[in-house]
Order: C-alpha cells, then sequence, then structure tokens
C-alpha cells in the first residue's frame, strides 16, 4: 500500500482482483459516460473490463493498474504506463495515465489532485520529462481538471465505437512537461 495524501493511499492491482476491478467499474464508468452510449456504456465496460482484457492489462510489463482507497474503502482506479510515447512529441522519457475513474461520491475532494501531484513526483524522480493521458472532449469535469492543473492539449482523434453517439466521440490528449 502506498499512502499519496492524508486518507488517500494507492493498493497495486493484482490478477486475484478481477472481480473487484469489474464491480467498481460497473458503478462508476455509467455514472460518468452512460449518456455518450446508446447502450448506457454497457458493451464498453464488458469490453474493456472483461476478465481477458484486465489480464491483457495487468501483465504489461512496463505499467501499473492500481486502487484508490479514500479513507480505507476502495472508490477508483488508475493505470500508469511508463514508457508509453505521445506521437508527436519529441521528448524520450514518457508516462501515460490511463483510465483514472473515481466513484462519484468521492469526486471533488481533492483525491484526484493527489493523484495527479503524486504522479508527477514519481515521475519526475525518474527523469521522466512528459506526462500524457487521454480524455473525453465532452467530459468537462476532466478537461478542467487537467487543465488546472496545468495539461495542454497536444491533439484529438475521433473513436469509432458503433453505440457511441456521434457527438461524443472527441476524445484530446492532453500533456505536461514535468
Ligand atoms: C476527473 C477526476 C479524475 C478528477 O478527480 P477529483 O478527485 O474529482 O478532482 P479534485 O477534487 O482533485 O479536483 C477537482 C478540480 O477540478 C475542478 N472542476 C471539476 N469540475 C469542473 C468543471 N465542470 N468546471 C471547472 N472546474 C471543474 C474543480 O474546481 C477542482 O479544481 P481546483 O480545486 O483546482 O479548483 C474525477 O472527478 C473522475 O474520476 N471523474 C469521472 C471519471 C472521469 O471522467 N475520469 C477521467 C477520465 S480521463
Amino acid at each position: 500500500m502506498i499512502a499519496i495524501h492524508k486518507n488517500v493511499q494507492l493498493q497495486p492491482i493484482l490478477t486475484k482482483d478481477v472481480l473487484v476491478l469489474q464491480g467498481l467499474m460497473q458503478n462508476i464508468y455509467p455514472a460518468a459516460y452512460s449518456h455518450f452510449w446508446e447502450d448506457d456504456g454497457a458493451f464498453y465496460i464488458n469490453n474493456q473490463y472483461s476478465e481477458l482484457h484486465i489480464l491483457k492489462e495487468l501483465s504489461q510489463e512496463n505499467a501499473v493498474y492500481y486502487f484508490v482507497l479514500f479513507n480505507n474503502e476502495i472508490i477508483g482506479n488508475f493505470r500508469v504506463v511508463w514508457g508509453e510515447k505521445l506521437s508527436g512529441l519529441s521528448q524520450e522519457k514518457q508516462v501515460k495515465l490511463h483510465r483514472l475513474y473515481l466513484h462519484p461520491n468521492c469526486q471533488n475532494k481533492g483525491v484526484g489532485k493527489s493523484i495527479v501531484s503524486w504522479l508527477e513526483e514519481e515521475a519526475s524522480f525518474k527523469n521522466y520529462q512528459i506526462i500524457w493521458l487521454d480524455a473525453m472532449d465532452k467530459q468537462e469535469q476532466a478537461f478542467q481538471f487537467y487543465k488546472k492543473r496545468g495539461y495542454k492539449y497536444h491533439a484529438h482523434t475521433f473513436l469509432d465505437f458503433d453505440l457511441m453517439h456521434v457527438p461524443f466521440r472527441k476524445m484530446n490528449q492532453f500533456y505536461k512537461v514535468l
């Protein structure tokens, strides 16, 4: 367990935790994104959080998947992919912040900030130069959150999931030079 702030801890996710992660995302994802989808996001969750896909992401050697604990309860999760590069940026040492989701009951309490600050410190310590991430254009909360932390727009793409409503498909990439 890694204590990153008062009341906020990180617990590396292990293969035995697949069901817990699936249950958590069944709760968290629709609260933020169901309106993006014709099926409220059921296909996306079942696909991205299938046992097979989680185990594949857990087996990636350069990545770490964490549960976020707030007041000793699991309330979120995210991945860190060390060395994954953002196309178009020249810096050698880059790290991707991936799939950061916090439970709605625990949003806007500073947990996200402590995670981003922790990762920035870790990355600086390891001499990384860039942190980057993907964020959906129509998710204003995430957009403002990263903007306030000094993350800059880099580029965008459009997701091609048939079940995603067309106006919601734009995904931005944001980065910060450390
Ligand atoms: C986005 C998310 C990670 C942020 O974490 P959090 O713990 O809620 O954020 P914090 O409490 O640390 O900070 C919130 C900041 O965003 C700002 N913010 C949030 N929504 C905002 C909005 N609609 N407009 C302007 N600012 C907003 C707050 O003002 C605050 O900034 P400040 O304290 O510097 O003024 C979290 O809310 C979340 O998981 N949301 C749902 C899933 C999601 O969208 N994940 C992102 C995937 S890329």
